[in-house]
């Protein structure tokens, strides 16, 4: 059984597939904000922060963490950090207000990473 906490919520997973990715499995639950770019660590568009037992915040690639190693740490992908609904956070703001998405499609890895950096 894994247990970790996602976006505040805590997750009960049992037996879950030893070669599911975090990325994959996020998109499963319909968190498609963390996307799946090269899916080999190299585009930074699957980025979320992950704080482990040292309470410090660090971003990681989910493409290449298994689901199988978050066990324990409290996962925060970008719905986790602000929504049209709930209100967006100033990272969000400040690359909406600037015109930095882009083409819009890693726009989520940044704001995790720089999220998680801050
Ligand atoms: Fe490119 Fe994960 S999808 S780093």
């Amino acid at each position: 059984e894994l247990v970790f906490s996602l976006n505040g919520r805590e997750r009960r997973l049992v037996d879950p597939p030893p070669s599911l990715t975090l990325a994959e499995w996020l998109r499963s639950e319909g968190l498609t904000g963390t996307k799946i770019g090269c899916a080999e660590g190299g585009c930074g568009a699957c980025t979320v922060i992950a704080v482990g037992s040292d309470g410090h915040p660090r971003a990681i690639n989910a493409c290449l963490r298994l689901l199988c190693g978050c066990d324990g740490l409290a996962l925060t992908t970008v719905e986790g950090l602000g929504s049209q609904g709930a209100g967006y956070s100033q990272v969000m703001k400040a690359i909406a207000e600037g015109q930095g998405s882009q083409c819009g499609f890693c726009t989520p890895g940044w704001v995790t990473a720089m999220s998680a950096l801050l």
